[in-house]
């Protein structure tokens, strides 16, 4: 596996990788992997004659007061994952690699990256576009990787490249879940045991929803009433949101008829956690 710190290098590997029409993928990240993230490298090699991965911890889609710092980042550990699974190249640029003092250019797309987590953490999508068009720039994957996990950066990034034209095809791979049901992210490696027990709440309040669906209600105030009910169980987590909208432009639907994706996020302890499930249509 080639490590490329440099977007020259990076652009030069990438290129090599892409000789003589073999088709290659790009699976971006933050690092700290799980197997949510090496089911989207798993998936790209399915689809893909080479696989590129990159680990950057992207300081632009971070707050303020969000954990930047404290971001879990592994990267010896992501680097041997990463080879195990027989990816061609990591990209691994420093901050100053990606943002040269100067740099001013954002990829902002309106209007649906202000809903869902853009609502709770302003600021949060354009540092994603942005990180995601560059990545595209410098790599020129033919086809990118995405989980569904974060359902609201897929809804945005996907507007972004029929926007913009961008000649990649956005691939989006099923949430990983652990055994027990709570989504995998590099973010649960904050939670204590307690936060840990606790945090279930979320895909238990999703299940929920989904038994009411097939139970036959399809409204979404009484499905947001039937999930804020198994949030109550829980009264340590704080919810951010439960929201049911359209998947594409995360515009909220006043019924799941035609298929929807019920969201949530909450705060289990001080780590915000987000979890969803898309429903199909139901006539
Ligand atoms: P990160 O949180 O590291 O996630 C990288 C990719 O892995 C994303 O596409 C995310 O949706 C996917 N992923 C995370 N948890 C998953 C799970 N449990 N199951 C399936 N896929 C999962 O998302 C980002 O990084 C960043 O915003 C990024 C796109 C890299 C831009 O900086």
């Amino acid at each position: 596996m080639k490590i490329a710190k440099s977007i020259a290098e990076t652009r030069a590997a990438a290129r090599a990788l892409k000789s003589s029409g073999k088709k290659l993928g790009l699976v971006p990240t933050m690092g700290a992997l799980h197997d949510g993230h090496l089911s989207l490298v798993r998936l790209a090699k399915q689809q893909c004659d080479a696989v590129a991965v990159s680990i950057f911890v992207n300081p632009k889609q971070f707050g303020p007061n969000e954990d930047f710092a404290k971001y879990p980042r592994s990267f010896e550990r992501d680097r041997e994952m990463l080879d195990a699974e027989g990816v061609g190249l990591l990209f691994a640029p420093t901050v100053d690699e990606m943002y040269p003092p100067g740099s001013t250019t954002f990829v902002n797309v309106e209007g649906v990256s202000e809903r869902l987590d853009g609502a709770s953490r302003p600021g949060h999508f354009r540092g994603v576009t942005t990180v995601v068009s560059k990545l595209f720039n410098i790599v020129e994957p033919d086809k990118a990787f995405f989980g569904q996990k974060d359902a609201a950066q897929v809804a945005i990034i996907k507007r972004m490249v029929c926007d913009l034209d961008l000649p990649v095809e956005i691939v989006v791979g099923p949430i990983l879940r652990e055994p027990d049901g709570l989504a995998m992210s590099s973010r649960n490696a904050y939670l204590n045991a307690k936060e840990r027990k606790q945090a279930l709440v979320s895909s238990r309040a999703l299940k929920k929803v989904e038994s009411s669906i097939r139970n036959g209600t399809e409204g979404t105030n009484q499905l947001i009433e039937a999930a804020r009910q198994v949030f109550a169980d829980e009264p340590e987590v704080r919810v951010d949101y439960v929201a049911i909208v359209n998947p594409e432009t995360l515009e909220s639907v006043e019924n799941v008829r035609n298929g929807a994706l019920i969201a949530v996020a909450a705060y289990v302890g001080s780590t915000r956690l987000i979890d969803n499930l898309l429903v199909e249509p139901t006539k």
